[in-house]
């Protein structure tokens, strides 16, 4: 009986072993978050740093420049990093909730909200022009903070 019952599991441990390499073979959702990940860690790097120059008397527009760039870059590119199959079911460490499978349409009127409001922040910046940059900025934060809301898990950023 302890045999037996021991021999099951190693073989259910075999099975969803030889699974999860062919699961991983098939798509790798672990790959694809951490590339999701790296992303978002680009975008918030480069979010941080713009707003880290418009708190200094004499902000360095430069970095504002190289920053909206990056921004604007990402920004259409976002719906591509989501493919089925990547949510918190599959990866626990992703914060994607399962909702931007669910309602993938209004999950990417977000991200056209925020690549349209990516853009106009860039233009802005290249305009050299302060009080553009400053007016622009928000828009982009709250493009970030209305996705945030609805399908991540938190929203800390
Ligand atoms: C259309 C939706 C959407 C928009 C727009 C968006 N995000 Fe996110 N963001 C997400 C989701 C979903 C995740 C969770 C991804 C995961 O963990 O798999 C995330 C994750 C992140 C992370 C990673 C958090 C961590 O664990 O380190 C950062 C940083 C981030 N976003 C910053 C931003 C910033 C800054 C903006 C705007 C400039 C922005 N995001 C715009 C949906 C969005």
């Amino acid at each position: 009986m302890v045999l037996k019952s021991a021999l099951g599991a190693v073989l259910a441990a075999t099975l969803a072993a030889t699974l999860a390499a062919g699961a991983a073979h098939a798509q790798d959702p672990a790959a694809v978050a951490r590339a999701r990940h790296d992303h978002y860690k680009e975008i918030g790097k480069a979010s941080k740093a713009i707003r880290d120059e418009l708190m200094k008397p004499a902000p360095d527009v430069g970095v504002i420049q190289a920053a909206a760039k990056t921004i604007d870059t990402l920004a259409p590119q976002l719906p591509s990093w989501f493919p089925p199959g990547t949510g918190r079911d599959v990866v626990p460490k992703s914060e994607a909730l399962p909702i931007v499978w669910q309602k993938p349409d209004e999950f990417k009127k977000d991200a056209a909200g925020f690549a349209t409001a990516a853009h106009a922040f860039d233009l802005a910046a290249q305009s050299g022009k302060l009080d553009a940059i400053h007016t622009a900025f928000p828009t982009l934060g709250g493009t970030c903070k209305t996705c945030h809301e609805t399908f991540k898990a938190k929203d800390e950023h």
